[in-house]
């Protein structure tokens, strides 16, 4: 895969990027999910994001890659991938395996958080999963390594991705199953509202919430979405994958916007 022009040029200003989460692969091509076909529509989805946004600097996929967790859902995942020259990031969701997924995707992070170098621009990859459970944690390593991080950096843009939201968007079964460290994380970004923009995954739906002046957002699958404002899981019944579209300047503005494929 090719290294992004940002990369290694500090003088860049702007960032644009696809993210793209939940993808839910299994580990034959032909398998459904729900009566659908999860590699079919992540294909869609990289084909119209790329045929919309030609010019992106990389992919950021926010966990749940897989719904088995399986060798073979990341092989699937690594036949889809390969046939586009530009970088893919990711994080681990909870149905992931991180050493499997850190096979297909060596940034992927694990027991230490991944900082990805993007000129003036930092992509920092959390990792929230928690062995044999739903919702999500990140560790005390972790979250000093972070603090250090934001403390060092602070004339860059961070853009800090994670699999759990944290913070409640008004759902009780997917708040129950949400970041539970959310408060102490959060603590520790706040500082750096201003340099920050979240993204996470892990909720089937469309958010854009504003916690103290920081930006959350959360983008819809590229396979099945859950219904808002629901007590209970409840699946739309017509499924159409998304993915969103992102550009970030360093003078703080952030363009986004989500496509739905109908
Ligand atoms: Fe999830």
């Amino acid at each position: 895969m090719r290294t992004p022009r940002e990369l290694n040029n500090n003088q860049i200003d702007v960032l644009k990027f696809i993210h793209i989460t939940d993808t839910h692969l299994l580990d034959q091509p032909e398998e459904t999910f729900h009566r659908l076909n999860t590699k079919e529509s992540l294909e869609k989805v990289l084909s119209d994001s790329r045929a919309h946004y030609p010019d992106i600097d990389f992919f950021l996929f926010t966990g749940d890659i897989s719904q088995t967790g399986t060798k073979e859902s990341y092989s699937l995942f690594k036949s889809v991938i390969q046939n586009y020259d530009i970088p893919f990031y990711c994080v681990p969701g909870n149905h992931d395996t991180p050493k499997l997924l850190q096979h297909v995707i060596l940034t992927c992070p694990d027991h230490s958080i991944n900082v990805i170098h993007l000129g003036q621009f930092s992509l920092v990859l959390l990792n929230s999963w928690v062995d044999d459970k739903h919702h999500g944690m990140i560790t005390q390593r972790c979250l000093r390594q972070l603090e250090g991080h934001l403390k060092n950096s602070r004339d860059q843009f961070n853009i800090i991705a994670m699999h759990h939201p944290p913070a409640l968007i008004n759902s009780q079964w997917l708040d129950e199953l949400g970041l539970h460290n959310q408060t102490e994380f959060l603590q520790i970004v706040n500082e750096y509202s201003q340099k920050t923009l979240l993204i996470c995954g892990h909720v089937h739906q469309e958010v854009d919430q504003q916690l103290d002046g920081l930006r959350l957002l959360a983008t819809p699958s590229t396979c099945h979405q859950y219904k808002v404002n629901s007590k209970y899981m409840r699946r739309i019944d017509r499924p159409s994958p998304a993915y969103r579209f992102i550009k970030l300047s360093t003078t703080k503005s952030i363009d986004t916007q989500v496509h739905s494929i109908k």
